[in-house]
């Protein structure tokens, strides 16, 4: 039942109004042009007929990012306008400040959470949640379309980048840890806004990596591999979740009344709103053919779960929706449920009382504070792959030449999500954001740095390899930065994972020059250069590092700061040997023998975890308090590191478990628990973790999450011991 505000609020609301408030349209419909145009000035005649005639509830979006007080007046003019609506119900704004708020101009952009992952620093996930919050909340933006808790299993999908990795439990981690900095424990507060989780679920996983595209998921798989960061994200208390917006097994998830209710209402509990994706409610109509008209597709997502559509911008989903309660096709009482959460969600956040944003506020956005924040994480998350012969850090005399298109590119760190959809718009860029060439330029080596600022990174005729042949003389060392451009969506899928041929030219070019070579690489997925890797002397992993990710390589560059990122997926070596590190077939691993093909074998470029430092660490001491355990307690793991090398330096220490025998087949091993620490040269720590029954479940074969009695193998680093678990 809800509180009294709501409901004497729906006792005073016509079916009209009730409808609307379920609606959500686009900002660029309001604009004074309309949609599309690049004149961003509201149109107050459109304006009033979204909220007067239309009883609108919700907008999202932004043609590009606007400065802070453009945002406070654009907010303000739309709250004003509807509290003169007859209830005086202000309108929830939505936006997708999925690393950072992306459409605030000037706004901390963090790195994207492939790379948050990387960092296996929970903490700097909390930290960058509440720098996201407090920016966006500040100029009135309450709603968050994040955290993405698509778990990142198939590389060629195109947001892979937003995702934490191929790791259930990291994404269940950092997942949640997102969620509960966002949302504090009071709403109504100046740092902190509604979060939505996405995109429930099995998004992630389409067959060919094509975004928004079927995928077929078998309920084992879907409960084991991406229910788990949603059900703890909603045991946090996450306001609201947004649908997938392709289908499972043939079923398309906005019309999935099993999906939305029995599995999200019954057994997850979750009690906030859902909303639908871009579109998503007509889409069962136009793509996905399940309803013969577009007004079944309104009855059939309203009816499955669905409490808010976005868009369409033509004001067709509530004319529907209400015709289909005059009808009686959808109920009274669906209706006021879902009218209900959305208006819940408004008294949480404090709108009713204060639904204007202040200028006053908006003085946190891009403060030094919150560059801090993000160059910390930018630190944490880049990973050393390779370092032969310790040829990193880079003494900073040495004579650079800097080549490869990720070297002159802004929207290349960012990526999705950055000022612009797309991310691509360069010129909304804030001036203190560099490039890879100018963060290594202002690190005082200037004059050591030789370029040729190349941008294009799929046209060959962009890359200069004869200029890297022409200006090796006095050079030590070649710094070749290749990737992937920025992208969004759609737009970022690709057919093939490999490299692009032009960019691992360069790798061969800078490779024949005989000087060592240095690639960089800066991408949101693991593009595979098999060949060419094995010309590199290091292979530095950026990711899509954000703000401060440019100042960030250049201080691991030159051992300001010692890499401690570690890859949260396994990075393929070949197109058609794509894994996760949690593989089933051990088989393959036994089959491995001297001269038999690597082709059946488990044979990552890099496995999942691994990443360099310029220091050492030795693992010693691994023990557990006791060997036997049941379900009503739990085994403590201790184990102490060393720092044996000569640098301070961060390692985050990983505890993964192996099942020896189970009722289906036991993954090779799944990471149960990490934690990252700081040792200075000579230092030594204990780190212990509480393994409990739980920790070690399964999802067995009647689709029951269980911890089956018998033997486990613990290991951290090279060590590795038994417990048993006894019912
Ligand atoms: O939040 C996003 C979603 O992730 C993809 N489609 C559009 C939405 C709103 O921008």
């Amino acid at each position: 039942a809800f509180d009294k505000e709501v409901q004497d609020l729906l006792k005073n609301m016509s079916l009209e109004e009730k409808a609307g408030q379920m609606t959500q349209i686009d900002i660029r419909n309001l604009l004074n042009n309309g949609y599309g145009n690049t004149d961003e000035k509201l149109d107050t005649a459109r304006l009033k007929e979204a909220i007067q005639t239309y009883h609108v509830g919700s907008i999202l979006n932004c043609i590009q990012a606007y400065t802070p007080e453009k945002w406070v007046e654009l907010i303000s003019q739309i709250q004003n306008e509807a509290l003169q609506s007859p209830n005086k119900i202000p309108v929830l704004y939505g936006t997708d400040a999925m690393h950072g708020v992306g459409f605030i101009k000037d706004a901390v952009l963090f790195p994207h959470n492939i790379g948050m992952a990387a960092s296996r620093n929970d903490q700097l996930v909390s930290q960058a949640a509440q720098v996201t919050s407090t920016e966006a909340r500040s100029v009135g933006l309450t709603w968050n379309f994040a955290p993405v808790l698509d778990v990142g299993r198939e590389p060629y999908w195109s947001r892979f980048e937003e995702t934490f990795g191929e790791d259930v439990y990291i994404t269940t981690q950092m997942g949640s840890a997102a969620v509960q900095m966002m949302e504090g424990s009071d709403l109504t507060s100046k740092t902190n806004i509604a979060s939505c989780l996405k995109h429930f679920i099995g998004y992630s996983a389409p067959k060919n990596g094509i975004d928004r595209t079927q995928s077929h998921i078998p309920e084992i798989v879907l409960r084991e591999y991406y229910l788990p960061p949603f059900r703890e994200a909603i045991n946090k208390g996450a306001s609201s979740i947004m649908i997938n917006s392709a289908e499972i097994n043939g079923i398309p998830c906005h019309g999935n009344k099993w999906l939305l209710t029995d599995l999200l209402r019954t057994e997850l509990g979750f009690t906030g709103m859902v909303v639908s994706d871009w579109e998503d409610v007509i889409r069962l109509h136009t793509w996905h053919k399940v309803a013969a008209t577009p007004k079944e597709a309104v009855m059939m997502a309203v009816n499955a779960g669905v409490d808010m559509s976005m868009v369409p911008n033509d004001y067709s989903f509530p004319k529907y929706l209400v015709e289909l309660v005059k009808e009686g096709k959808v109920s009274m009482a669906r209706i006021d449920e879902a009218v209900g959460r959305i208006l819940t969600l408004k008294i949480k956040l404090g709108l009713m009382k204060n639904p204007l944003p202040s200028i006053a506020d908006v003085g946190v956005v891009g403060s030094d504070a919150h560059q801090q924040i993000a160059l910390n994480a930018a630190r944490e998350s880049i990973t050393l792959l390779k370092n032969d012969k310790n040829i990193l850090p880079l003494a900073k005399d040495k004579k650079i030449l800097l080549v490869g298109p990720a070297a002159n590119s802004l929207s290349a760190l960012h990526s999705s999500w950055s000022y612009t959809w797309q991310g691509s718009n360069e010129s909304l860029y804030p001036e203190t954001t560099k490039t890879i060439r100018e963060a290594l330029e202002a690190s005082g080596n200037k004059a050591n740095i030789r370029t040729n600022a190349t941008t294009g990174f799929d046209d060959a005729a962009n890359y200069d390899v004869s200029f890297i042949q022409k200006n090796t003389a006095g050079v030590d060392v070649i710094i070749v930065c290749v990737g992937e451009a920025a992208y969004a969506e759609q737009p970022g899928v690709i057919k093939d994972l490999n490299l692009p041929e032009a960019q691992k030219q360069l790798i061969v070019a800078a490779k024949k020059t005989g000087k060592p070579v240095i690639v960089c690489l800066v991408e949101g997925r693991p593009r595979l250069f098999p060949e060419e890797e094995a010309l590199a002397d290091a292979v530095i992993m950026c990711y899509r590092p954000g703000s401060k990710g440019a100042d960030a390589f250049a201080e691991i560059l030159y051992g300001d700061i010692n890499p401690s990122g570690k890859l949260p997926f396994t990075y393929p070596r070949y197109d058609g040997d794509i894994t996760t590190y949690d593989y089933k077939f051990k088989e393959t691993e036994q089959q491995l023998k001297p001269g038999v093909s690597e082709f059946v074998a488990f044979n990552p470029q890099w496995p999942f975890g691994h990443g360099l430092s310029y220091t050492t660490f030795a693992y010693s001491n691994l023990n557990v308090n006791k060997s036997n355990f049941t379900k009503n307690d739990s085994v403590l793991v201790t184990v102490d590191i060393s720092n044996t090398g000569a640098r301070t330096g961060k390692i985050a220490v990983e505890l993964y478990s192996r099942d020896h025998f189970a009722s289906i087949t036991p993954s090779e091993r799944r990471l149960r628990k990490y934690t990252k620490i700081e040792l200075k040269a000579g230092e030594k720590q204990t780190v212990s973790f509480t393994i409990k029954a739980a920790d070690l479940q399964f999802v067995n074969k009647d689709l029951k999450t269980v911890t089956e009695a018998g033997a486990f193998d613990l290991m951290i680093g090279n060590l590795q011991t038994e417990i048993y678990f006894n019912e």
